[in-house]
């Protein structure tokens, strides 16, 4: 039996017929599926499981979980907090905790078995969680820090402090069982036990608005502490507490504090008695250490002249520093982080390093990677290494930096003059492909550097590869620059001085995101910081966390409120992730009707359709592409979607008298829409525009006798108008794939796809482009608004990808049903995709040639598929690996023989 599991964390246990792992998936929204968590706030988490076996059709029947307070009742069955006992049910995701009160601190045990079709399991390894702190009362009394800047901080517009240390002794004079740090460093923090750094995240913790709740972090720190004497040690840096644009704009802008931080270590000795270290001020700190700055757009400078060696360890000199100084606390609620921290998830050495003149070098990445350089270069002391960053060069070879706006994405570190010097920054990260280096007088080496690849740490969950290079060139372009944009939160762009949260880039691209990324809380969180920005008469702001202060009022930002919750419920089957948002959702939708529907027709928009291409690529040579241009027809055209998403979600959760009122609304909506932009004699809406079509088309609010006819427009416009390209904006190409094929022209959506001239994907990688750009005419547009590295532009792509490409499509909610449906494209001769979902991996591989179609399929355990298998008739399908008569034949439709599976793995072949 050949396993592969995408939990990490998790033991798993070779079973006599299957394989059973375990993961913890947390209740309230917060989170999704956290292996082994520490310092939860959810008092019901809910719990996840997945089986694996090399058998077909296994279903589970029952299952029982056992929670224990020590791993020493769990071995011996005590479930002391919770034994659910034999429970017959199907559920195996999601399963709600029902046992005793969970208070701070406590410490859970669990493992589950199951009964299946295919036998009963042996009990899953030990899995656990702990709690964190749930009261207020359980943190130390006092927040510590600076309110202040010193001589050398600059708190002018570019707000570049210095960064804070902070220590404190203590003794452990007993034998320690185990011991946990919960802290809150704001605006970032990185924490030091004995002068090893806790944990391997960076840039922790996940960005808030500070006003609205502060996350905090909890590790286990029982292998850092020692016998006798020890040392805590903290480092604060700005991150978006200190903002990064202090005074610039102060009405657009949120600024919240001076770094600071609050920290409780509680230790646990083995005769069970207990200790705490809090901070207070007993601690001593500094600002007068080696980071001499630190802003999340300009870089980190760092003076090794100023290390003080041993800080962070016991026995340390802190004569000279201040004192602590008790601080004004955060006026955001404390709450445990549920999603991961950012982390160094890969590193990229240099493909090149040329010398340019005047005594500089220059290293190509070799990719345009988010996160930062690691140096190892030497000097004589007191000498400066400058470090500037880039997404491309100019046509002189210097680096193009005009698209970093003000955002000065710089390094400097001086040395000391020792040996080799290996140095990275702590508290600044940047989008970059180049780098150039001043002031080393040798040639440096290419593995002197090290590109750390920086994001939040989550599983790559899909891979996806076709017969088509470019396919999935495009492919790879997506997983970097979606991986290099999630930062706590998931920023439009790495690199300007911008890096904001915008709600509109994420409403379909998030879909598609979940095939690559395991994203589920990160967007949980996401969702989160949105309904914290929500105002009390409901407006809904364009950014979230709202840093920048745009409360605009229209549909297609906001309105990923609803879009992200119905990508988690049909993702992950978090219904949790519904309940959550439905009341916001509900707010947001009345406050905008009431102030801006006039007759049915939805007035307000913003933004129209975001960023289309402007006809040739000549003709928006040096614009701006911030234009906007609003449009009606989107704004009452989204208000319509999502009355309908509000009728699903209504059923979820309950509110059938909302049903029937959004049903009402929708018919209206639609009616007065028709009316209004649909040009009865040409059978197209407003000015006949891609998106203005493919929108009232996709959302279902075409007249059914009018659907072909629009299409038709939609087809003509595509394949005549624009020779094949795309003609959408940020709005339309969030539905564009999935209209041409759902309306019977997937081969047309692979045109579009693989077009390498001028608009489309294939035109950026065949300028170059390593990720994904903010415009189709990135190459020649100004640079003001130009990002060579957004997501917004894959619209609906990666979703078509897999739902469309590889036919790996959830017919019900975590995959727990599977619509298997690849679209046959003639050029398109074979594709191998896969999806680690809930319930386990799904697998799609095909190959076809003028004579066979092969199709091997693997579906998880407690899941079904339908898979509909290109075949004229039944009998030409055979089944390799069993007979295909054991499988159940449903019907043959539009030349596909549709059949019904369970569990396993299965090679299909059709004679063509
Ligand atoms: C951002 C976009 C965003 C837009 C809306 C831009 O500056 O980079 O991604 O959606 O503004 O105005």
């Amino acid at each position: 039996m050949n396993i592969k599991t995408y939990i990490s964390l998790t033991a798993i246990l070779l079973l006599p017929f299957q394989k059973l792992t375990a993961q913890v998936s947390l209740q309230n929204l917060k989170c999704e599926m956290l292996i082994n968590p520490l310092g939860i706030d959810v008092t019901q988490p809910r719990l996840s499981w997945e089986m694996v076996s090399s058998k077909r059709d296994v279903m589970q029947k029952a299952y029982q979980l056992i929670v224990a307070s020590t791993a020493e009742k769990l071995a011996k069955n005590e479930g002391d907090l919770w034994n659910s006992g034999k429970v017959n049910t199907a559920e195996s995701i999601h399963v709600k905790y029902n046992g005793l009160a969970l208070g701070s601190r406590m410490r859970c045990f669990w493992k589950v078995k199951t009964w299946t079709t295919a036998g009963e399991s042996e009990w899953s390894a030990t899995n656990s969680w702990t709690m964190g702190l749930l009261n207020y009362k359980d943190w130390p009394k006092g927040w510590i820090g600076f309110d202040r800047a010193f001589p050398w901080d600059n708190t002018k517009t570019d707000s570049r402090l210095s960064a804070r240390y902070f220590r404190k002794e203590f003794q452990n004079t007993k034998k320690v069982k185990y011991a946990t740090a919960s802290v809150i460093g704001l605006g970032l923090y990185q924490l030091y036990i004995n002068g090893q750094k806790v944990g391997e995240e960076v840039l922790t913790p996940s960005p808030t608005d500070y006003n609205q709740n502060v996350k905090y972090n909890t590790y286990d720190v029982t292998d850092y502490l020692q016998q006798g004497k020890n040392a805590v040690g903290a480092v604060l840096g700005n991150g978006r507490f200190f903002a990064m644009r202090q005074n610039e704009k102060p009405y657009k802008i949120k600024t919240f504090g001076f770094p600071k931080m609050l920290l409780n270590i509680h230790i646990v000795y083995t005769d069970g008695s207990t200790a705490n270290v809090d901070t207070d001020d007993s601690w001593k700190g500094t600002a007068d250490g080696p980071i001499r700055a630190n802003n999340e757009y300009d870089g980190e400078e760092y003076d090794a002249t100023k290390e003080a060696t041993g800080w962070n360890k016991p026995g340390f000199d802190d004569s000279k520093w201040l004192k602590a100084e008790f601080v004004q606390e955060p006026s955001g609620t404390i709450e445990a982080q549920m999603n991961e921290n950012m982390r160094v998830m890969a590193t990229l050495q240099p493909i090149s390093v040329k010398a340019l003149p005047g005594g500089r070098y220059l290293l190509d990445m070799g990719q345009n990677m988010v996160g930062w350089l690691q140096i190892k270069v030497k000097s004589q002391k007191g000498k400066q290494v400058k470090l500037r960053f880039a997404e491309s060069l100019q046509e002189n070879g210097e680096l193009f930096t005009a698209n970093l706006r003000n955002a000065k994405c710089t390094d400097l570190y001086t040395f000391k003059g020792s040996d080799v010097e290996t140095w990275e920054p702590t508290f600044s990260y940047r989008g970059f492909r180049y780098v150039e280096l001043s002031g080393l007088n040798y040639t440096p080496r290419l593995n002197d550097f090290s590109g750390k690849v920086i994001y939040d740490k989550m599983n790559t969950v899909g891979t996806f590869e076709t017969s088509n290079a470019l396919i999935n060139q495009i492919f790879k372009n997506a997983w970097w620059g979606i991986a290099g944009n999630y930062k706590g939160i998931p920023i439009d762009c790495p690199q300007r001085n911008e890096r904001m949260p915008w709600l509109g880039d994420r409403g379909a691209v998030a879909h598609g995101e979940n095939f690559l990324f395991d994203n589920g809380k990160f967007y949980a969180k996401w969702l989160q910081d949105i309904r914290n920005a929500q105002k009390e008469d409901g407006a809904i702001p364009d950014v979230a966390p709202a840093f920048w202060r745009y409360y605009s009022d229209n549909m297609s930002w906001p309105g990923s409120i609803v879009l992200l919750t119905e990508m988690l419920y049909k993702q992950t089957g978090d219904v949790n992730a519904v309940t959550a948002n439905y009341p916001a959702i509900k707010k947001w939708l009345h406050y905008m009707q009431d102030r801006y529907m006039k007759d049915y027709i939805l007035t307000k928009d913003s933004y129209g359709d975001w960023c289309m291409p402007p006809v040739t690529i000549e003709a928006g040579r040096g614009k701006s592409a911030d234009k906007k241009y609003p449009s009606e027809l989107i704004s009452t055209a989204y208000y319509y979607h999502f009355t309908q998403l509000m009728m699903q979600f209504g059923l979820l959760t309950g509110n059938d008298a909302d049903i029937k009122e959004y049903k009402a609304l929708g018919d209206k909506i639609k009616a007065a829409f028709n009316q209004k932009f649909y040009n009865n004699d040409k059978g197209y809406y407003t000015g006949n525009n891609l998106t203005d079509n493919i929108i009232p088309l996709y959302f279902g609010m075409v007249p059914e006798s009018s659907i072909d006819q629009v299409f038709k427009n939609i087809v003509y416009t595509v394949e005549v108008t624009n020779k094949g390209h795309l003609s959408n904006g940020l709005v339309g190409v969030q539905w564009l794939m999935r209209c041409l094929n759902d309306y019977g022209r997937p081969d047309l959506a692979y045109t579009v796809a693989t077009q390498k001239t001028y608009p489309g994907w294939g035109y950026m990688i065949d300028q170059g482009a390593t990720t994904i750009w903010e415009l189709w005419n990135g190459n020649t547009a100004d640079p003001k608004m130009n990002s060579q590295n957004h997501v917004m532009m894959l619209g609906d792509l990666l979703i078509w990808y897999y739902e469309n490409l590889a036919g790996i499509k959830a017919e019900s909610p975590a995959f727990k049903q599977i619509k298997m449906k690849p679209e046959m494209i003639n050029g398109l001769d074979q594709v191998n995709a896969s999806y680690h979902s809930a319930y386990g991996l799904i697998k799609s591989n095909y190959v076809k040639t003028a004579h066979k179609f092969n199709w091997k399929v693997s579906i998880p355990a407690n899941t079904t598929a339908t898979l509909y298998i290109p075949a004229k008739g039944k009998n030409m399908v055979t089944e390799k690996s069993g007979t295909i008569k054991d499988i159940k034949f449903i019907k043959l439709e539009e030349d596909r023989a549709i059949y019904e599976v369970g569990s396993g793995n299965y090679e299909f072949e059709v004679e063509r």
